[in-house]
């Protein structure tokens, strides 16, 4: 399909690679496109105008800060009608969009920056697709992972998990970094054991096949060397900064959501 990316900045360039590499075609655009050389260098095309490039698309996908996409809709509204337009941005509502380009089939939603690996974890909601759009926006989001469809109300609080999820990841295997270096491992064994011990665990726990809790007591024997670990976790109250942390991110997002809905750009 023919598929305009517009914002080509850390998601839309990774979404545009990844669509180049799932045999789309792929035009990407920003103000500063000379910054999109590496994108052209794989043979994407590239460029400024965002009329053009909405004009010539089957499929737009925005990929801009959320005012950043208001203000490009109201400008290339006239291009958009009948197609399938998708925003990736935080905190804008399918209705906020919808007021914009009413005649438009409306997708909002949400990814994350593993997209650019392909392990991405992509959740849409709209009520305007057919049965047949519904599979070609899925296998086009797929191109960037695992997609699935959620009710719009969840969007919010899935921006705080899996939207900005991977700063906590990293976080976490930073700190497990230092910790190895703190009992003398070299600094490449202490990341490689830190991403590979956290790759292999999320793998056993995709399957699916036990629950979360039952892995963890699998390994943790009586009097063992792990729940001296564990306990000095629970100690730190691992749990509720986790909960904490998410929860603020998600009222950080309803509160833009709030706010965008309430003023908007001076037009929308
Ligand atoms: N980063 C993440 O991990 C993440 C995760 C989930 C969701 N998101 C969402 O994804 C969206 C994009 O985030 P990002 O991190 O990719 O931001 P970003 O790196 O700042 O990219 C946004 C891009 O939009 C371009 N842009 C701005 N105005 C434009 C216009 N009129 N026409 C064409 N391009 C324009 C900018 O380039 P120029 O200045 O050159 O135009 C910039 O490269 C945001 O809404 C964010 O909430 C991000």
């Amino acid at each position: 399909m023919r598929v305009s990316v517009l914002g080509g900045g850390t998601i839309g360039s990774a979404a545009a690679e990844a669509l180049n590499s799932s045999g789309h075609e792929v035009t990407v655009t920003r103000r500063s496109a000379a910054k999109l050389e590496k994108l052209e260098n794989l043979g994407i095309r590239t460029m400024s105008d965002n009329i053009v490039a909405a004009q010539e698309a089957e499929i737009i996908l925005m990929v801009l800060k959320p005012l950043d996409t208001l203000f490009l809709l109201e400008k290339i509204g006239d291009h958009t009608r009948g197609k399938i337009v998708i925003s990736l941005a935080a905190a804008l509502s399918t209705s906020k969009i919808k007021s914009l380009i009413p005649d438009s089939k409306v997708v909002r939603a949400m990814t994350n920056v593993a997209a650019r690996v392909g392990g991405g974890y992509t959740v849409y909601s709209s009520d305007d697709l057919s049965e047949s759009e519904e599979g070609v926006v899925s296998r086009l989001l797929n191109s960037f992972g695992k997609t699935e469809k959620v009710e719009e109300r969840y969007m919010d609080a899935l921006t705080a998990m899996s939207g900005s999820g991977p700063a906590y990841i990293f976080t976490i295997i930073e700190a497990m970094v230092y910790a190895g270096l703190k009992v003398g491992l070299p600094r490449e064994l202490a990341l490689r054991s830190s991403y590979q011990t956290i790759l292999g665990s999320a793998k056993l726990v995709a399957e699916g096949n036990s629950h979360v809790s039952e892995l963890r007591d699998l390994v943790t024997t009586p009097g063992g060397v792990t729940i001296d670990a564990l306990y000095e976790l629970e100690n730190s109250g691992i749990r509720t900064a986790f909960m904490r942390a998410i929860e603020a991110a998600t009222n950080k997002a309803r509160k833009i959501s709030e706010e965008i809905d309430r003023k908007g750009t001076q037009n929308g």
